[in-house]
């Protein structure tokens, strides 16, 4: 993966220690009554040993109850839920069950890049609907929800051959939260075709502007829509690996197939940890207070973008800031390594802050095809989701880009 390069980057660098606000991995444990939750889960024989490959009923009936209120339904734990491997597993779940040779999954641009490989693996071929950025990006700090659907691009990719379509809200790396109104457009698109609908939810704890869920928008929609969740992201566990779909029974039973070929089953004392999580978080104002936490974040970390002058996208969910570099100046002659004097404008900033800052970011450009790098290459992706005094350290070290900055 490209990202290598820049991860390799980091301990080149002769900035040490890196303040590391590249990948989308928490800085600070998991709330201590999960953590509990896990130390208890281990004392217990039952919890040790294979869980069912649709996940443990603690957990799925944990995950109806919370998500019954969201998605305006109650929902059956025993067909309308199922346990996966992390999200990323779900998805892949998803893409094997339904995606044969030939078959078209529209995805919009930016996009994670887990779906691609998941989706090629299944046999699909990818249709691209570009998400346009706002005009003014790099004069003025503008609103994630900024970022629009090309919607003529997005009538044009349905054909004959399309099968699936995958929608991220929050969206990583943009921050955007899709509205109701796009959620309808897109969603009448796709009961005119018969497309099932991925909702990659992952970020939803943290969505800070009132919004619905794709599988509220019609009865219709909810037939065709796999609400995509990841307890990692949501109770900053990204390495425990535990994730779920929820959905009509004559989905939902695909995956869970699916997931049974894969991997069997997802790891059990994490899913009895997770299950007991959602119960607790809904008593001790958990969901509330991670809001807070992040939203304090990004504004904690943003105040540095406003002190230098360069525009950001200000996020309307999850932990990810694109900040843009546009006023940026790399000196003329800088020197960069062949394999990044090649890369777009944003992976050399990238290396730049890393060489010259030791502060690490991602450089758009990783969720774009080739031919598109351009499109975003003025930003660079902040992972807020770390320590307050890290966040403190990379402000100071990000002032130290005063000096490149044209007025
Ligand atoms: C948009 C999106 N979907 C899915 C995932 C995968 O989540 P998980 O770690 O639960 O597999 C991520 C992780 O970064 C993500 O950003």
């Amino acid at each position: 993966m490209k990202t290598s390069i820049i991860n390799n980057a980091a301990s080149a660098s002769p900035v040490k220690p890196m303040v590391n606000m590249g990948q989308g991995f928490f800085g600070y444990n998991p709330p201590e009554f999960l953590l509990d939750a896990a130390k208890n889960a281990l004392n217990r024989v039952d919890a040790n040993q294979y869980s069912p490959s649709k996940g443990r009923m603690s957990l799925r009936k944990a995950i109806a109850q919370h998500y019954s209120g969201p998605l305006e339904r109650p929902l059956n734990p025993e067909t309308e839920v199922t346990i996966s491997t992390g999200a990323n597993e779900g998805i892949l779940s998803a893409f094997m069950a339904f995606v044969e040779d030939g078959d078209e999954v529209i995805v919009f641009e930016p996009f994670f890049d887990q779906y691609i490989s998941n989706i090629e693996m299944a046999g699909g071929k990818v249709r691209y609907v570009p998400l346009i950025p706002p005009p003014n990006g790099n004069k003025e700090t503008s609103c994630a929800g900024d970022w629009l659907i090309n919607m003529d691009a997005l009538m044009q990719a349905f054909s004959p051959n399309t099968r699936m379509l995958v929608l991220n809200s929050p969206h990583n790396p943009i921050g955007k939260v899709f509205t109701e109104q796009e959620l309808g457009a897109i969603a009448e698109l796709c009961v005119q075709h018969n497309t099932i609908i991925i909702a990659d939810d992952v970020y939803d704890s943290l969505t800070y502007v009132s919004s619905k869920r794709m599988a509220t928008i019609s009865p219709a929609i909810w037939d065709l829509t796999l609400t995509v969740g990841s307890v990692g992201k949501t109770f900053y566990a990204t390495g425990w690996r535990v994730g779920f779909l929820i959905g009509p029974s004559h989905l939902i039973q695909y995956v869970s197939a699916a997931h049974m070929r894969i991997c069997y089953s997802s790891p059990s004392p994490l899913q009895e940890a997770c299950a007991a999580g959602y119960i607790i978080a809904a008593q001790n104002g958990f969901w509330e207070k991670s809001k807070k936490s992040l939203i304090g974040k990004i504004e904690r970390f943003c105040t540095v973008f406003d002190e230098l002058g360069l525009p950001y996208s200000s996020p309307q969910g999850g932990y990810f800031v694109l900040a843009n570099f546009s006023k940026v100046q790399i000196p003329d002659g800088y020197e960069f390594p062949a394999k990044v004097a090649c890369r777009p404008r944003d992976f050399k900033m990238a290396w730049f802050l890393i060489m010259e800052l030791g502060v690490a970011a991602i450089p758009p450009s990783e969720f774009y095809l080739e031919e598109n790098w351009h499109v975003a290459d003025d930003y660079l992706r902040f992972a807020v989701c770390k320590e307050d005094q890290i966040l403190e350290d990379a402000k100071e070290r990000l002032r130290g880009l005063k000096k490149y900055i044209k007025s």
